[in-house]
């Protein structure tokens, strides 16, 4: 299963102060070194976090697959068709969100939608969708032409433990649902050392995006170090 680390709250960070520190190629680069296996960035239409700039520059010079999230807008089309980087989430955006707060609602028609999943895949990127682990949701998502889907794991991270096994039973049937539909799975949002180990038994899941927690711990033990033990938690589930 691949890591995939979200280095957004290192710009978070970075415009606190306005500067250039702490840069998000060089925590890209150091998760990369890691152990990381790819990095994810949101750019959000406020730019509120990673700018144009950071994206352009993690894409210009790491070898290692970029996953650009992104709303589907024109706009953002447009910047992933010039950037092609290997995958692109799409999520759902609302300005006055803190974060990602759900999956996109694909039984929702949006116009755009379609046209947004068959320019970037024919761009040669890999499409994904953000979605609830809904068998509904998947199946839209694969008839909709993504190649994968990002299962929503908000809900069994923010879940009290004694809640969570159902919230888990949920992503299973979720990840089975996808790997029937075609669909790589890949699955993201609150994880931390304390829930991975339980995604990670899902078989169908290949790969997590995880951020807000690595850069928090970054705090204690050092932003490496933390990928670093989260890598050693998964592997100690997939071997
Ligand atoms: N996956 C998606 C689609 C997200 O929007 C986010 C948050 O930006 C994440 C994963 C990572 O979530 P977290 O920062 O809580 O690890």
């Amino acid at each position: 299963m691949r890591l995939s680390v979200n280095i957004d709250h290192v710009a978070t960070i970075r415009n606190a102060r306005g500067g250039t520190h702490p840069d998000p190629l060089a925590a890209a680069l150091a998760v990369l070194e890691a152990g990381a296996d790819g990095i994810t960035m949101h750019l959000r239409e406020d730019r509120r976090h990673v700018r144009d700039s950071d994206v352009e520059r993690v894409r210009a010079t790491i070898a290692a697959p970029l996953n650009f999230e992104m709303a589907a807008t024109e706009e953002m089309v447009a910047i992933a068709e010039r950037l092609r980087p290997a995958d692109c989430c799409i999520v759902p955006e609302k300005r006055a969100e803190l974060t990602t707060e759900g999956g996109l609602d694909l039984l929702r028609a949006d116009p755009f939608l379609p046209e947004a999943v068959k320019r970037l895949a024919g761009a040669g990127i890999r499409v994904s969708i953000f979605v609830e682990a809904d068998p509904a949701q998947i199946e839209a998502a694969a008839r909709l032409g993504a190649q994968a889907i990002e299962l929503h794991t908000g809900a069994y991270a923010d879940a009290a433990p004694a809640d969570r096994p159902a919230h888990l039973a949920k992503l299973r049937a979720g990840a089975e649902a996808a790997a029937a539909a075609g669909l790589a799975c890949h699955a993201g949002h609150g994880l931390g050392y304390d829930t991975i180990e339980d995604v990670a038994r899902i078989g169908p899941i290949s790969e997590v995006s995880i951020g807000h927690f690595l850069v928090g711990q970054a705090i204690f033990e050092g932003l490496p170090g933390a990928v670093r033990r989260m890598k050693a938690l998964i592997a100690g589930v997939r071997g």
